[in-house]
């Protein structure tokens, strides 16, 4: 059954990544929303969609609609969120779910209250080299994941005139705040250190012990460019290493012999190093961020199923570590 959902936030993230991607599946958008009368009016040309308004409540009371997606920003995903499951709707929301910890549990709340599932956007999950990391480690191939280290960084420009790291952390930090435990185990104790450039430029690390007994090192900050990669993981077993660079490109290192002296070294299926990165000049999706993925389980739950979607549960889990981390901080 077609699924009719009215959408909150035609902002760049929504336009560009997500209502292309959500409309791939058996969905109609009934009706959008935004404050910004020229953006809701070309979200609408763009998604064929007839009922516009510049008043959330009134998209959440759009009558015959079955879910409320949104991609606007904290404080409307709390009020929004939490209107839309008082309504009886389930609901898709971008990160982060509200600004605060208590925020997401507000609306953990609310979905619990009204039986109505509350997914959300954490699609570093999909994104397809974590994903495949992930699965092979779900395979039982890897072995015990023992360490976790990696980077996530962006560039001083976002806090031009703004020297408030809020934003960094709900917007950015949140994600690996998550993907931590999707990729290793839930998080035991989680400390952190940092030094500051100067005002806007940032750097951290943090460290995480995991309740599986791994440890963990994440360095986060707001000294690089946006315009080269900010992103990598490692996961590191006993002879067995998996990276993963930019989202994307992985590679899985095994337990190989030495070749150089040995002349009849070749490849081995079983213990030699496994690398894939996508063709990108194929005519196919290869959705590498991950948002078609994530919505593939997310359209799904939203219909009532029980799937492998990231949740409100989740992200009070992110909120609340994300806050332990700025108390660790200081900022
Ligand atoms: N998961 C990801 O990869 C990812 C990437 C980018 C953004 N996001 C998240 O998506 C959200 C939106 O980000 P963006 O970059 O699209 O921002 P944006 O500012 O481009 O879009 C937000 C839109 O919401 C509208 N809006 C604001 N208040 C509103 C209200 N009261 N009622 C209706 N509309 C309202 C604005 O006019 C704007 O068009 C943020 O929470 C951000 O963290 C997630």
């Amino acid at each position: 059954m077609t699924l009719k959902i009215g959408w909150i936030g035609c902002g760049i993230h929504a336009t560009q990544m997500l209502l292309p991607q959500l409309v791939r599946h058996d969905v109609e958008i009934v009706a959008l929303c935004d404050i910004d009368a020229k953006r809701l009016a070309s979200a609408g040309r763009q998604f064929g969609v007839k009922t516009l308004t510049t008043d959330a409540d009134a998209l959440i009371k759009t009558p015959g609609i079955d879910a409320v997606g949104m991609a606007v920003g904290p404080d409307q995903h709390l009020a929004f969120g939490k209107a839309a499951l008082e309504r009886g709707l389930p609901v898709f929301m971008e990160k982060p779910p509200s600004g605060s910890a208590a925020g997401a549990r507000e609306l953990q709340a609310a979905s619990e209250k009204s039986g109505k599932p509350l997914l959300l956007g954490f699609m570093k999950r999909y994104s397809v080299g974590n994903k495949i990391a992930a699965n092979i480690v779900r395979s039982g191939r890897f072995g015990d994941v023992l360490g976790l280290t990696g980077y996530y960084m962006t560039a001083p420009g976002y806090f031009v005139g703004n020297v408030d790291y809020t934003g960094f952390f709900l917007h950015h930090c949140v994600h690996y705040m998550d993907l931590v435990s999707f990729l290793v185990s839930p998080v035991k104790k989680l400390t952190a250190r940092k030094v500051e450039k100067e005002p806007g430029k940032i750097l951290f690390h943090i460290n995480f012990d995991f309740e599986c007994g791994a440890i963990g090192t994440i360095a986060m900050g707001t000294i690089q460019s946006r315009g080269a990669p900010v992103e990598r993981i490692e996961l590191m077993g006993d002879h067995q290493r998996i990276e993963v660079d930019n989202v994307i490109d992985i590679k899985w290192n095994r337990n190989p012999p030495f070749k150089v002296d040995d002349p009849t070294a070749t490849l081995t299926d079983t213990i030699d190093s496994l690398t894939w990165k996508p063709n990108f000049t194929a005519a196919a999706n290869e959705d590498p961020k991950g948002y078609y993925s994530l919505l593939s389980d997310v359209v799904p739950a939203l219909a009532g199923a029980a799937t492998a979607a990231p949740n409100i549960h989740d992200g009070v889990t992110a909120m609340e570590r994300l806050e332990t981390l700025r108390r660790e901080l200081e900022l």
